[in-house]
C-alpha cells in the first residue's frame, strides 16, 4: 500500500531525552519505521554562541523563575527549516486553544508541524508573537515543560495520518470523531465475576449491534458529556431518548431555522450565515424536508408564505440556542416580517423574518413541531 501524506514532525526542545520510550513502541513506532511519520528532535542549546549554551534568563520586570531566550528558539527552527518545507510552527502553551479531535484532523493535514516546548516560566513572548504560526495547550493545568504536550500532540496527529492506524474505521468510531464519546467495548470471556456482557453483542446479529451501540453511545454523552450534544447529529428518536434521559433538564431539543434561498445565490448565502452564526454550515441534498437534525439547523427548505422553493438549496447550521441564532443575524442584517410566533400544520410554532438579500427565513421552534427531523 502506497500512501502519498508523510507527516515530518520537528520537535525543539532542552530535554530530548524525554521522547526516548514514547516514540519508540507501539503505533507511533510503527508509523515511523513503515515511513509514514519522520520524527526528529532539536535542541536550542546547539544554536546558542555563549559558551555556557545559555538558553533562559531573568525575566523583564522581575518575577518568578527564568524565561527562555528567544535568540536560540529562532536560530534553532530557521536551521530546521532550511531543510524541507516550511512547516507550521506550533508553541506548546497553556495559553494555547485547546487540542481535541478537530484539532488534531487540521493538523494532521500540514506536511509538516515545528513543536516548540517551553520550559521554566515559558519562552520570550517575540516567540509566541513572530515565530509561532499557532498555539497549542493540551488542556487547562500547567505542566513544567512543553515536552509531555508534544508527546500527546504527536500521538494524537498520528492516529489522523492515513495508513497509520490499522483501520481508517477505528478513528470514525472513537469518541469525538462524530461528536459523541464511544459505545461501551467487551472482550472475551462472556461472563467475568459474574458480570455478563450484553447478550446483543454476541447475538451475530449486525444490524442490532450497530443500533446498540449507536445508542450506548448516545446515552454515554448524554450522562457523561452532554455539552458535546450541541455538535452531534442526532435524529428525533435520538433527541427523545436524551430527552428522558436527562428528566428533560439537558435538551437536545434543536431549535430549527429555516431559510429559502435559491440555488444562484447558496455561496454567498451560505457564507453570510456561516459568518453571522459562527458555524459551518452543512448542505442538505436539495429537495429533501427532512433531514438530520441534532441541534440544529438552518435549512433553506420554504419560502416565507411556507411553499416548498424547488430551486432552493438547503444548508444545515448547528445553532443550540435560537433565540441567540435570530440575534446573530439580526446583527447581521436580517429583519422580522412577523414577530408572533403562528402555529403551522404538524403543530410546530414559527415566525418569519428577512436576509438582507431578501431571502425568507423561517425559524422553527423545534420542539413543538412533530414532522421535521430524520425520518426514522
Ligand atoms: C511552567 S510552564 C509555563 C507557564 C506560563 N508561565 C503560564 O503561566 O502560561 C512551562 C512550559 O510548559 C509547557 N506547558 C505547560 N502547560 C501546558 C499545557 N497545558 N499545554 C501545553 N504546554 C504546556 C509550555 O511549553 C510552557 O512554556
Amino acid at each position: 500500500m502506497s500512501y502519498s501524506h508523510v507527516m515530518r514532525i520537528d520537535i525543539v526542545t532542552l530535554f530530548p531525552e524525554m521522547f526516548a520510550g514514547p516514540f519508540d513502541i507501539s503505533i507511533i513506532a510503527r508509523a515511523r519505521e513503515s515511513g509514514l511519520l519522520e520524527i526528529a528532535l532539536h535542541n536550542p542549546r546547539d544554536y546558542t554562541a555563549d559558551k555556557h549554551h545559555i538558553v533562559d534568563d531573568y525575566a523583564y520586570g522581575g518575577g518568578p523563575g527564568m524565561v527562555m531566550k528567544p535568540e536560540p528558539l529562532f536560530d534553532c527552527v530557521d536551521a530546521v527549516r532550511a531543510a524541507g518545507p516550511r512547516g507550521r510552527v506550533v508553541l506548546l502553551t497553556p495559553q494555547g486553544r485547546v487540542l481535541n479531535h478537530q484539532v488534531a484532523a487540521e493538523l494532521a493535514r500540514e506536511e509538516r508541524l515545528i513543536l516548540i516546548c517551553g520550559h521554566y516560566e515559558g519562552v520570550d513572548e517575540r516567540v509566541r508573537e513572530s515565530l509561532a504560526d499557532d498555539e497549542i495547550s493540551i488542556g487547562d493545568y500547567v505542566l513544567s515543560g512543553g515536552e509531555p504536550a508534544a508527546i500527546v500532540l504527536v500521538d494524537a496527529v498520528a492516529r489522523h495520518q492515513p495508513g497509520v492506524l490499522g483501520s481508517a474505521a477505528s478513528l470514525e468510531e472513537e469518541s469525538h470523531a462524530q461528536g459523541l464519546l464511544e459505545y461501551p467495548q467487551y472482550t472475551r470471556p462472556p461472563v467475568f465475576r459474574e458480570m455478563a456482557v450484553p447478550e446483543v453483542l454476541l447475538s451475530g446479529h449486525h444490524a442490532e449491534i450497530e443500533k446498540w451501540r449507536r445508542q450506548q453511545s448516545v446515552l454515554r454523552t448524554a450522562r457523561r458529556r452532554p455539552e458535546l450534544l450541541a455538535n452531534a447529529t442526532l435524529s428525533a428518536a435520538e433527541r427523545r431518548l436524551v430527552e428522558a434521559e436527562s428528566g428533560g433538564e439537558v435538551s437536545a431539543t434543536p431549535a430549527l431555522l429555516r431559510v429559502a434561498v435559491p440555488v444562484s445565490d447558496i455561496e454567498r448565502a451560505a457564507a453570510f450565515y456561516a459568518a453571522a452564526l459562527g458555524t459551518p454550515g452543512a448542505r442538505v441534498a436539495p429537495g429533501r424536508h427532512d433531514f438530520d437534525c441534532g441541534r440544529i439547523v438552518l435549512a433553506c427548505v420554504e419560502s416565507a408564505d411556507g411553499e416548498a422553493r424547488p430551486n432552493a438549496q438547503p444548508i444545515c447550521f448547528a445553532v443550540p440556542d435560537l433565540a441567540a441564532a435570530f440575534e446573530r443575524v439580526r446583527e447581521a442584517g436580517c429583519q422580522w416580517i412577523e414577530r408572533r410566533p403562528k402555529t403551522r400544520d404538524g403543530g410546530e410554532r414559527s415566525f418569519q423574518a428577512r436576509d438582507p438579500f431578501g431571502n425568507p427565513l423561517c425559524f422553527v421552534d423545534e420542539r413543538t413541531a412533530s414532522g421535521s427531523g430524520r425520518k426514522e
